[in-house]
């Protein structure tokens, strides 16, 4: 039966709920099967929703608008291959990278058979370089692998990788590919790239370029610095190679991965040694792809392939499960009423896993630049909220940092707690300690501490002060949270809760009316950046005098040779 009045829309309805909605408190009290209803299981994964302050009536309100929203057919939509990506008239087939062969449909074969093509040569790759044998591809046998690249060409690799390394340290990975040292280069920052490249031996160092546009200033910078350092070892070399041979050795230190293979050709990468990317793959849903080379590489194909087997699994929950069961709808609808109806304006990511501690990083990017719009996919103007600001760190380090504003301070900020239930170390305390401070949290958020508790604990001779200091030590409670429980990191449940977040963001895109597939908020910034950089580098204000007045001051204080305002020194 309908939850919906006739009549009335469902975000009034949603709305209507807040004036009488239950404490969590209340809502545990009032239904002792809650904490069991609402957790909900999908393999390895397991997800406790009983801490937001969701009721069974307002899912169901949350249910009628996924259906007024189409979801079940945009999902329908987004793996049958129609082109969801409409700004750019493109298919959305992270999915299909996943996909087991015999379960491709009929329309999307020849895209799956590009892709398997794409993993066959990937594979290979992996082959050669894990049994040394890199010299087949025309490469130097690697010691360490260096992933230059920025957004989804590295938060989600670099992610991965993190997350199982300690299977690497464990053996599961493959033959050869513990062995290998995996480092990033991201950041136009020479800082970092400097810092790494004095630490690496350019003999045994191998770089790939991961760009999909092949377009981007800062992966283009550092991939030819890390060419310019190879040339200058080569150049330097006891043997006094020529210019020409240097640049021939230089070019066995680079893969490269694009879906733009001209440009790699043209940067001096062989096309053979170039793994080409669909364009119908987003950077930031890419990890599943060959830009997950550097993850096959650090963990070995078979486990690559575990990894997207974790990922088919979330997707067959999310296309084919009632919305009740659907654990990436369940999450949307959530974050949906959370951000919509409460109003609260930022999530908190914090797992209790140094493993995944890029896990924010990398779910900023998901969320924020697939949802972060206030245009609709129709071109209409949003009256309604969209994507919370998405931030965490480590538990139980943020307990010591910003967990006193998320107990007391004035904002509410839902957390989502990830938990793993089987270390992969020995040391059992640590681990014990890590669970106790996981579940203290959540409850802590849950309960708080009334007013007659923090009284009664509070010691002071004088009555005022000590009813001063226990009002400062009352906890609100009443704050959400989320738990997600991993039984262990391996590449299979991690392609299960990354996945599981993909497609949460897909149903939050739908409910919120905006395309999740395209980032046109990021252009501005970098031509803005190409139209500074000419002023910067040649020292000249005067090339940029379509600048503000505030940005031609801050160039005037950046300039080289003019110091700061009050050194004396006379602006040239
Ligand atoms: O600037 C944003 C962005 O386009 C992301 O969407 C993308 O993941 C990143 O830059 C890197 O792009 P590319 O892989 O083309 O270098």
């Amino acid at each position: 039966m309908s939850a919906l009045q006739p009549g009335v829309n469902v975000h009034d309805q949603l709305h209507a709920h807040l004036k009488n909605l239950p404490t969590l408190q209340q809502l545990f009290v009032e239904d002792p099967t809650r904490a069991t209803r609402d957790c909900l299981q999908l393999g390895p994964l397991t997800i406790d929703l009983s801490k937001q302050r969701l009721t069974q009536k307002i899912y169901q309100l949350l249910a009628e608008l996924a259906e007024q929203k189409n979801l079940r057919a945009q999902i329908a939509a987004m793996f049958s291959g129609q082109q969801c990506n409409f700004s750019e008239s493109r298919q959305v087939l992270h999915g299909l990278l996943r996909t087991p062969s015999e379960a491709v449909p009929e329309n999307l074969q020849a895209a799956r058979a590009a892709m398997a093509a794409v993993f066959a040569r990937m594979q290979e790759m992996c082959t050669a370089i894990h049994s040394g044998r890199a010299a087949e591809l025309g490469l130097v046998q690697p010691k360490t692998i260096v992933n230059i690249g920025i957004g989804g060409s590295d938060l989600g690799p670099r992610l991965v990788v993190d997350a199982l390394s300690a299977a690497r340290v464990a053996g599961i990975s493959a033959a050869g590919a513990a062995e290998l040292d995996v480092r990033f280069i991201t950041n136009v920052d020479a800082h970092a790239t400097e810092a790494l490249l004095a630490r690496l031996d350019p003999a045994s160092t191998l770089f790939i370029v991961v760009s999909k546009s092949f377009a981007t200033h800062e992966t283009k910078l550092n991939a030819e610095r890390a060419r310019a350092w190879l040339e200058a070892y080569y150049s330097n070399a006891a043997d006094q190679t020529d210019a020409l041979q240097a640049r021939k050795n230089t070019a066995r230190h680079f893969l490269c991965v694009s879906s733009n293979v001209s440009a790699a050709q043209a940067f001096g990468i062989d096309p053979a040694l170039v793994l080409a990317m669909s364009e119908t793959v987003g950077g930031r849903y890419s990890l599943w792809s060959s830009v997950g080379l550097v993850i096959a590489l650090a963990i070995g194909w078979p486990q690559f392939q575990a990894l997207l087997d974790g990922a088919h699994f979330a997707d067959l929950n999310y296309r084919d499960a009632e919305f009740a069961e659907n654990i990436s709808v369940r999450l949307a609808m959530t974050e949906y009423f959370n951000r919509e109806v409460l109003g609260y304006a930022s999530r908190c990511v914090v797992p209790y896993d140094d493993r995944l501690a890029k896990l924010a990083d990398f779910l900023q990017q998901l969320e924020m630049e697939s949802n972060g719009k206030c245009v609709a996919a129709d071109g209409s103007a949003i009256s309604h909220q969209t994507v919370p600001v998405v931030w965490g760190g480590v538990g139980t380090n943020v307990q010591h940092a910003f967990f006193q504003a998320i107990h007391q301070g004035t904002q509410v900020v839902p957390v989502d707690f990830i938990g793993v239930q089987h270390p992969d170390h020995d040391l059992q305390l640590h681990h014990q300690v890590l669970l106790a401070n996981l579940l203290a949290q959540s409850a802590a958020l849950l309960r708080g501490k009334a007013f007659a508790e923090a009284y009664a604990e509070t010691q002071h001779s004088d009555p005022d002060t000590r009813d001063k200091i226990a009002r400062q030590r009352v906890f609100p409670g009443n704050r959400p949270s989320t738990m997600f429980l991993l039984e262990r990191i391996t590449p299979y449940s991690l392609g299960v809760l990354l996945a599981v977040l993909e497609n949460k963001t897909h149903a939050l895109s739908v409910l919120w009316g905006v395309n999740a597939f395209d980032q046109w908020g990021v252009e501005l910034g970098k031509v803005l950046a190409n139209a500074l950089l000419p002023a910067i580098q040649s020292g000249d204000r005067a090339r940029a005098q379509e600048f503000d007045s505030s940005t031609q001051n801050l160039l005037k204080l950046l300039l080289p040779g003019v110091k700061s305002r009050g050194s004396g020194v006379a602006d040239k």
